[in-house]
């Protein structure tokens, strides 16, 4: 079964929109992950990022604390993330690239450049018993490189699908590096995530990717919440993943 993480960051946006510098504020993004759970997704994704622009230390120690489902860490390969990462001990951690000017993660991780500070955080983890996984454009490059490392995840950027979806040629073209990497990856033992742009419109094509594990959606979702409440946006979401066939 196609697996359903959801990334409640978004959450913590709106609340430091209103409360930044505060230890305290709504909406809070426990009580989401804790509504997303009750709905029935598979996991929570958070990215606890060097700026701390949403999400906060104290968020990620309560999800370990409350949630007791599969919490995924997104972070960048930085010390200070990683020693909080020891010590959170989340079941896996996505590594990804971060750019203090960007609106949202843009790009994936240039596995092939930091291939040696990339293969010591994976041992580290894997050490401490944290699964990893590393965000990546769908290249053969970097899903090679990937493997070579020993990630046991990749997650594969659809971010260029979901720009590309209402163009038929560009979507197409970005479906088939999609379909190319997967299979590349799971040819090479590792196991396949997607995530960044999916949406109730672009969901369904995305079908047409094999070997998939997990789906990271978090802005459609929360989007959603503010309409019709999390719980049903959880919930059609999951309904648009189901008959997927790895
Ligand atoms: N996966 C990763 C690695 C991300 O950085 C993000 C964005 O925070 C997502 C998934 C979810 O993307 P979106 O919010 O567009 O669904």
């Amino acid at each position: 079964m196609l697996k359903l993480g959801i990334n409640i960051d978004h959450v913590a946006t709106i609340r430091e929109a209103r409360y930044r510098g505060c230890n305290h504020g709504e909406p809070d993004p426990v009580a989401a992950a804790i509504l997303c759970v009750e709905a029935g997704c598979h996991g929570i994704t958070a990215h606890l990022r060097e700026d701390r622009r949403h999400i906060q230390d104290r968020d990620i120690f309560n999800l370990r604390k409350i949630i007791g489902t599969r919490l995924n860490l997104e972070m960048a390969n930085a010390p200070e993330i990683v020693t909080i990462a020891m010590k959170l001990k989340p079941d896996v951690v996505c590594l990804v690239p971060e750019r203090r000017r960007e609106v949202t993660t843009e790009g994936g991780l240039d596995v092939m450049k930091n291939r040696k500070s990339l293969a010591t955080t994976r041992r580290k983890m894997n050490d401490a018993g944290i699964e990893v996984s590393l965000f990546i454009a769908p290249d053969a490059d970097s899903v090679e490189a990937s493997a070579e490392i020993g990630a046991q995840f990749i997650e594969l950027h659809t971010g260029k699908y979901s720009e590309q979806f209402k163009m038929k040629r560009g979507r197409n073209t970005e479906l088939r590096r999609l379909v190319d990497a997967a299979e590349l990856g799971h040819r090479s033992g590792l196991k396949i995530n997607a995530g960044h742009g999916l949406n109730y419109t672009n969901l369904s094509v995305l079908h047409r990717v094999p070997h998939l594990v997990e789906l990271n959606i978090g802005h459609s979702i929360v989007s959603r919440a503010i309409t019709v409440g999390l719980p049903r946006a959880v919930n059609e979401m999951l309904a648009l993943m189901k008959g997927y066939r790895a």
